[in-house]
């Protein structure tokens, strides 16, 4: 008799020691328990899996919950006017800042670096545990691994992280800007912002 599958469509002890893994308790991946591709038509289900297993990890820390899943509505936006693959924008919103409990933990800090140091492990394991591809799975850890710094430009020069890293700073804009005057908004909007679409409602949100 198989075992019971929660929501995520894993079983919870695999979850959860995905959970314990990103929470820096234990330091082994559990491996992959399949490997198949996810069609498109079954994003929903893979969305669902990655969402339920990032909430498990912000269990704690609630506020990255709602972070997260505004970052994930702001990368939709974006990707519906610019592209990109469907799957690695939409993971690589849900994970992105995944590696914050752990970077805590072990860091004590979790600036920018310690969440890219921290951040992919945890990412792979989870993506390779819902059957992503390895190829996708390589790109999405990618993103993370650059989200603060953007020092691959192999990576950087993707859509997929342009997307990713506008819809972050759609968030998280008016947190360091919010003494700045219009005109130095503007500039930092210009610098800061990688797609057309990501700009314009930057202007939308922070100008008007
Ligand atoms: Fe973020």
């Amino acid at each position: 008799m198989p075992k019971q599958k929660n929501s995520a469509g894993t079983t919870p002890s695999r979850s959860r020691m995905i959970v314990l893994l990103a929470l820096g308790i234990v330091s082994e991946s559990p491996g992959p328990i399949h490997s198949q591709e996810h069609p498109e038509e079954q994003m929903s289900e893979l969305s669902a899996g990655l969402i339920a297993d990032m909430e498990e990890v912000f269990a704690e820390t609630r506020g990255m919950i709602n972070h997260t899943m505004t970052v994930r509505g702001h990368a939709l936006e974006i990707m519906a006017e610019e592209g990109g693959d469907p799957t690695v924008v939409e993971a690589s919103a849900i994970l992105h800042d995944i590696g914050i409990p752990k970077a805590r933990k072990v860091h004590g800090s979790s600036a920018g670096p310690h969440q890219e140091t921290e951040g992919p492990p945890i990412a792979r394991a989870i993506l390779t545990e819902h059957g992503v591809s390895q190829e996708r799975v390589d790109h999405i850890c990618g993103i993370v691994a650059n989200h603060h710094t953007a020092h691959d430009p192999e990576i950087v020069e993707t859509i997929e992280f342009k997307i990713l890293w506008d819809a972050d700073w759609l968030v998280n804009f008016p947190g360091r800007h919010r003494d700045k005057t219009m005109a130095e908004k503007e500039a930092a909007i210009s610098e800061i912002f990688r797609t057309k679409k990501g700009e314009r409602l930057a202007r939308q949100m922070f100008l008007e």
